[in-house]
């Protein structure tokens, strides 16, 4: 093997703000077998990762729930963390955006950068809501489109025409928090000025990643490139930029950052030197990201490496976005499944492998066709590869003593050409064309699994001397597998674990594959992998469903679930999760609503239910009112909510719901899980009373 290689790698960090989905792993995933071989490879590999804290959703989403953004951060990072573990995604730091050595890096990068000249200052007018004291961000207001005049758009980017635009130019803006009209005010915001870069980035870029993707970024090299903002005015969950009060870093500038972070957080617990690893020449430096967010990789990133004299990356990896059954990811259909919802009904392993099937290392979009998966997992890693062990490892147990005998001529020519896929399945992993690994290791099985059924060991072990050729057979079978097992351990690493361990190996390197087990003992076999059942993936889209009148169908603009790129060179993106606006509705039919605040007495999970929430009411004069709400995504500590005064809907038809009567509706605005909070009067005058 040629020599070790230093390597620092990372895939996006999500957000602090929502759940691990099954879009996301497909990045995390895939950025996990890449380590795991290089690490198998021998080489110095560092997997690092963080939640992406700051921003505005975090800020607004706390503030609804009545916590801290710093509480609220600790909880989604104890979740994220869980559900990579339980995935086996490897991370070898998993931290914080909202870290000491992430505010020293920005700032450090930041004032580099402003003394090397690429720092300017610009007034320009923003939307500014009273109520909820805060500029808006382009994704927290809307009204009329500029240039079409269709309602309902958003602050950046009109659905209907494709027009962009800034947010103060929309008709009839609301802010989307408090339902607020905004006014427009002058604000002083930092841009990062790329047009110095211009001949550098122009450069830089075709070397660094795909084609596809260069020529995408290219066409913005025609004209002057714009500058980026990089400010925010406060409130804003972040870092205030230093020499600039009451202005935060946009999340964009320090979440990339926070790979850097990550990664000092790392050496400092390993007493290694920052300086050895990212501005190392000699390290190599992969970020692992969706096609949503290359201008952010491909365009920010280096440019702001480069002007502050880090070192940019060595390349960055793009992937697709998932498609389920062949569509969007949808909540009405159960098919965007939360990393935990799977994790409820299927192993771990099996998407997996199942991902691993299906990753060319493209920019192509990836389905995941759930009928599919339950075949491709059952015919193949059960079927075939795993099978070959429990057979052959329990007959072996079962009638030879578990003893490994030699190989002969045919076996030995059968491991022989195992072994020989080597170096084609290593340079498949390198070039991150995962799917080619299980076709190889199936070609293998089916030749081992051919040599099985003709030498008929469960014949010849009953035979009065057949005991030896018996042993050979299995023994040829046992090392075949052995060499699948550790061409599969960057996939399916606990599975290979156990296969080490069943032949009381340490956990497999790739130079393992040279290696030949014969005479040996092999210990008790525990099961590897078990056939999946239809059912199973129905049970769990059936628990992933949100009926629409609880969630809206979402906009998903997640990281590897499909959406629509934006292609301007001004970020917006400070929400993920919008609904589409409903169809417009009469005034007549808004009159019929009696709205009332209630005070909340009690608030509890209803149970054996994943979302809602059981409110009793006191509603004044109306008595007392028993709600059922599905908004236990934003309410994990229902309790907090006790106290509060509400708005509901006081003569809504009493609901019948399985779990008892519903007597009215809680109001709530934004996704439940994702972002808003109940509507509460900004000054009421008590229980019961016409909020109307
Ligand atoms: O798109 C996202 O989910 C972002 N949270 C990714 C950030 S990646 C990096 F730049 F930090
Ligand atoms: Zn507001």
């Amino acid at each position: 093997m040629s020599e070790k290689r230093r390597i620092v790698v990372t895939s996006a960090l999500p957000y602090a703000n929502g759940d691990i989905h099954l879009g996301h792993l497909v990045e995390y995933v895939q950025t996990d077998f890449w380590v795991r071989f290089q690490k198998m490879r021998g080489n110095e590999c560092v997997y690092v990762c963080a939640d992406d804290t700051h921003g505005t959703p975090v800020m607004i989403r706390a503030r609804a729930e009545g916590i801290t953004p710093e509480e609220l951060i600790a909880r989604s990072h104890a979740a994220h963390l869980k559900d990579f573990t339980d995935f086996e995604v490897a991370f070898d730091n998993y931290y914080t955006t909202n870290s000491p050595e992430n505010k020293e890096l920005s700032e450090r990068i930041f004032s580099a950068a402003e003394k090397a000249g690429y720092i300017s200052a610009k007034s320009s007018p923003q939307l500014y809501c009273e109520k909820c004291g805060m500029f808006l961000p382009d994704r927290y207001v809307k009204g009329t489109c500029p240039k079409c005049g269709a309602e309902g758009q958003y602050g950046d980017s009109c659905d209907h025409c494709g027009a962009t635009y800034g947010a103060e130019e929309l008709g009839n803006p609301v802010c989307t928090t408090c339902g607020g009209t905004p006014s427009v005010k002058d604000s002083e915001h930092l841009y990062f000025e790329l047009e110095p870069q211009h001949a550098y980035l122009e450069k830089w870029i075709p070397g660094h990643t795909t084609s596809d993707i260069s020529n995408k970024l290219l066409e913005w090299f025609k004209e002057p490139l714009r500058g980026w903002c990089i400010s925010r005015d406060a409130p804003y969950f972040g870092f205030e930029i230093p020499g600039h009060p009451g202005k935060f870093f946009y999340v964009w500038v320090d979440a990339p950052i926070g790979y850097i972070a990550s990664l000092s957080n790392w050496c400092a617990a390993h007493d290694e030197k920052l300086e050895d690893w990212w501005n190392n020449p000699d390290a190599e430096l992969y970020h692992f990201i969706g096609k949503d967010i290359i201008r952010f990789h491909c365009l920010f990133w280096p440019g702001m490496l480069h002007s502050a004299g880090f070192k940019t990356p060595t390349k960055v990896f793009v992937h697709g976005f998932l498609t389920v059954n062949g569509e969007k990811m949808s909540k009405s259909k159960g098919t965007f499944v939360n990393a935990r919802t799977y994790l409820d009904h299927l192993p771990a392993s099996a998407l997996r492998y199942y991902y691993a099937c299906k990753l060319g290392g493209t920019t192509d979009d990836m389905d995941l066709n759930l009928q599919d998966f339950v075949t491709r997992v059952n015919s193949d890693m059960v079927g075939k590869i795993t099978n070959l062990a429990s057979r052959g490892a329990q007959m072996l147990n079962k009638n030879l003593e578990g003893r490994l005998g030699t190989l002969d001529e045919e076996g030995r020519k059968l491991v022989e050409f195992a072994r020989s896929r080597a170096e084609a399945i290593a340079a498949n992993y390198e070039a991150r064309r995962f799917s080619q690994v299980p076709v190889e290791v199936t070609r293998i099985a089916d030749a081992a699994n051919e040599y099985f059924d003709r030498r008929e060991p469960w014949k010849t072990v009953k035979l009065p001397d057949g005991a030896e050729a018996t042993r050979t057979t299995l023994t040829t079978i046992l090392n075949v597998f052995r060499i699948i097992a550790i061409y599969l351990r960057p996939i399916l690493p606990s599975y290979a674990d156990k296969v080490a361990a069943l032949f009381g190996e340490s956990p497999y390197v790739w130079d393992d594959i040279a290696k030949t087990v014969e005479n040996g003992t092999i210990g008790a076999y525990s099961y590897l992998a078990t056939r999946i059942d239809a059912k199973q993936v129905e049970a769990m889209v059936e628990k992933a469903k949100v009926k629409p009148a609880e969630s809206g169908e979402v906009a998903h603009e997640s990281r590897a679930s499909k959406n629509k790129a934006k292609s301007t060179g001004h970020e917006s993106r400070t929400t993920d999760h919008e609904p589409p606006l409903k169809p417009e509705i009469a005034f007549a039919d808004f009159e019929k609503l009696d709205l009332r605040v209630g005070v909340v007495r009690s608030c509890e999970i209803v149970p054996k239910s994943s979302k809602l929430l059981k409110f009793e009411l006191d509603a004044g004069a109306l008595g007392t009112r028993t709600i059922f709400s599905g908004i236990r995504g934003a309410y994990p500590d229902p309790a907090s909510l006790v106290g509060k005064e509400v708005v509901f809907v006081a003569n809504l038809a009493p609901r019948k719901m399985s779990v008892g009567v519903s007597e009215g509706m809680i109001l709530y605005a934004g996704e439940p899980g994702v972002s808003g909070g109940v509507l509460t009067p900004f000054a009421s005058a008590g229980a019961g009373t016409p909020a109307t």
